[in-house]
């Protein structure tokens, strides 16, 4: 069962849920300065787009990706990998914006995981009906290091299990300025995002936009 706790630290519209031991959710914790982050995201697309990677099983990802910071995500016919050249453009990836590392770190710290410095930052774009199929993120070298997740735009269903696949996860309403911070005991969780609901976000139209934070090198 979830929690919900409020936090004399945190501004009185902020929450703390816990979803597991390990994961938790801050409501409302990136809605204070979206304009900023979007400003900032849409600086980073315009030198690194998004894209549509490949599995190296030959499927098209759904969700439009794109990275900043020393390290990006991507995926190809040979496999997943973290990799400080963007593929599409054979340059480094865009620097980290100053107000994303504060907001991973600040979230990362009320979470419970001082000292959080991410290299790595993964842009999602989804449209309606884009998804994301269970995964775990495990490309990292350093798993003591949380996963921060901050979801933007369109509200979606984020899938969140445990470290079996065959465990039946939770769903929660990940809705815009959630931030979604996994570690320890639940570092290993399979999670994933429903097919995104059609709909209109004052700030983003028909778009959910996630970021998500890594301390990958
Ligand atoms: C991810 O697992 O990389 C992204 C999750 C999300 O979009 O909420
Ligand atoms: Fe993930």
């Amino acid at each position: 069962m979830s929690t919900t706790d409020l936090f004399d630290d945190l501004p009185a519209t902020v929450s703390r849920e816990t979803l597991a031991p390990g994961a938790m959710r801050l409501h409302a914790f990136a809605r204070e300065g979206d304009a900023t982050l979007l400003q900032a995201i849409e600086e980073v697309i315009a030198q690194a787009p998004f894209r549509h990677l490949v599995t190296p099983g030959g499927y098209t990802m759904s969700v439009g990706m794109s990275n900043c910071g020393e390290l990006g995500w991507v995926s190809d016919c040979s496999g997943y990998r973290y990799d400080a050249l963007d593929p599409l453009s054979g340059q480094p990836w865009p620097a980290m914006p100053a107000c994303f590392a504060d907001l991973a770190r600040r979230a990362a710290a009320q979470a419970g995981f001082e000292g959080f410095r991410p290299d790595a930052c993964l842009i999602n774009r989804y449209e309606p009906g884009a998804r994301l199929s269970l995964h775990q993120d495990r490309d990292e070298k350093d798993l003591s290091a949380p996963i921060v997740s901050v979801s933007l735009g369109l509200p979606a269903v984020f899938l969140f299990g445990t470290g079996r696949r065959s465990d039946k996860p939770q769903r929660y309403r990940l809705a815009h300025g959630n931030v979604v911070v996994w570690g320890g005991p639940a570092r290993l969780a399979y999670h994933g995002v429903a097919p995104l609901a059609d709909g209109e976000h004052p700030l983003l139209g028909r778009h959910r936009i996630n970021l998500t934070f890594r301390q990958a090198g």
